[in-house]
């Protein structure tokens, strides 16, 4: 099994590019179904997610193919409108499908997509919402059978901002007849990306980013060129580690209107961050200072991708930093790991406090989800000694070449 082995206690310096956000392209790799026209997606991000999503549109009869860095999709054909459990299983936000299928095929087949690493990660709000757009849903056996005739736009009411089912809507309120309103959707800067990406196919969304996104349905959509906009938790992940190794980094192509709440907490933690068109540049002391509490909310509130990743970098703070995690259940898993590299962290339900100490020191740790690996790899940064990273395949999923925008960033960074 490969590992990611880190040599800690190096100063930061240099400049990486960020990669396409990998919560963006998915619910778009799901619209594509909304034309039979080719679309070509520029800047799009090499991971294991959207490699099941490139699954899930082959065997629904798509072709997907790399050009360098634009994924095309070619969707004039789709033969079925089932997705495997295997697929289903492998990435849980493949639900965000299922509004697409059902507007472009009148019926879908899935299997519940059921938990994972962060908790329970349930859909009812999806299912409802598209009940209310006129899909006849049966759950049965843990398989979804779904079928929709026709779908009638309608004014919704989500009880939370899900972006999952902000997107799912999205898509299936492009196949209904008439106007769909989404009350209390999610705010989050994918949902923009996704508006746009939908209106430059030729559809007609609008207030993606605020409390309440339209749809005008039943748009034939044409194919598009479309670039996928930066990846924000990325973005966070290298400048936290610029906030734990300390150092000076520049990430071009980031967009600090995107995570001005991060950004806000690590100019609280000391660093030094000036953005403009081009990109972010972070400079940080040799160790941050502690912050006010950190809460995780729905957009434009503290982003929950991000919790660990700051928790990484604050672990030698000069004091001692609260988190409260509000959005998923069970995602302080990275905890554990974090302490076996010297890191005093005590959790209490949905908070951790995090007491800063003085040192950290490599260790064999364990990656336990995609963003809690990402964690253990910033901690390293700022540990003495070698720390060996396993279980990447959580880290590959969401990021295109974490070891390679590290060394470029000046870490000790190799695959093994
Ligand atoms: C998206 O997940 C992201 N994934 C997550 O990023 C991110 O953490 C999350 O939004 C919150 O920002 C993708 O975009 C692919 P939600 P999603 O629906 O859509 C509950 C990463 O690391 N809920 O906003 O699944 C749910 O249990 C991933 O990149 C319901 O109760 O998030 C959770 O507690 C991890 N019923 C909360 O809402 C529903 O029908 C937020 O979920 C849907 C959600």
């Amino acid at each position: 099994m490969s590992q990611l082995i880190i040599k800690g206690g190096r100063r930061l310096h240099g400049e990486v590019a960020v990669q396409g956000a990998k919560n963006s392209v998915l619910p778009i790799l799901a619209a594509t179904l909304l034309t039979s026209d080719t679309v070509a997606l520029e800047g799009c991000p090499r991971l294991r997610d959207v490699d099941a999503s490139m699954r899930i549109l082959e065997g629904l009869g798509c072709s997907v193919r790399w050009e360098g860095n634009t994924l095309t999709a070619d969707t004039s054909v789709l033969h079925q409108w089932e997705i495997s459990d295997i697929l289903m299983r492998e990435m849980r936000s493949s639900a965000v499908f299922l509004g697409a299928i059902l507007a472009r095929c009148g019926q879908a087949e899935l299997s519940y997509p059921g938990g994972c690493e962060l908790g329970p990660r349930p859909i009812d709000l999806h299912l409802a919402g598209l009940r209310e757009l006129g899909a006849e849903i049966e759950e049965c056996g843990g398989l979804l059978h779904c079928k929709a005739s026709r779908l009638r736009g309608k004014e919704i009411v989500l009880s939370l901002p899900s972006v999952g089912a902000t997107e799912n809507l999205m898509l299936a309120a492009c196949g209904a007849e008439g106007v769909t309103t989404i009350a209390n959707a999610a705010r989050e800067p994918e949902i923009v990306d996704l508006q746009e990406f939908l209106n430059a196919c030729g559809a007609r969304v609008s207030g993606a980013g605020s409390s309440t996104v339209a749809v005008e349905g039943g748009r034939k959509l044409h194919g598009c060129t479309y670039r996928v906009m930066p990846d924000r938790i990325a973005t966070a992940t290298y400048l936290c580690a610029a906030a734990s190794a300390g150092g000076e980094v520049f990430l071009r192509g980031a967009r600090e209107d995107h995570l001005a709440t991060v950004t806000a907490v690590l100019r609280e933690a000391g660093c030094t961050l000036e953005s403009d068109p081009a990109g972010i540049r972070c400079a940080c002391r040799e160790r941050p200072m502690a912050v006010r509490p950190v809460r995780t909310a729905p957009y434009p509130g503290f982003p929950t991708d991000a919790q660990a990743i700051l928790m990484a970098a604050l672990l030698r703070n000069r004091g001692t930093s609260v988190f409260e995690e509000n959005i998923f259940e069970n995602r302080y898993r990275h905890v554990d790991e974090l302490t076996r590299m010297g890191a005093r962290i005590r959790v209490s339900g949905r908070t951790a406090v995090v007491s800063g100490v003085d040192r950290l020191c490599g260790a064999a740790v364990r990656c336990t989800d995609l963003r809690g690996g990402a964690a253990l790899c910033v901690a390293a940064l700022a540990a003495e000694g070698e720390t060996q990273v396993s279980a990447l395949r959580h880290i590959d999923r969401g990021y295109e070449n974490l070891e390679q925008d590290l060394k470029a960033l000046g870490a000790d960074a190799v695959r093994t």
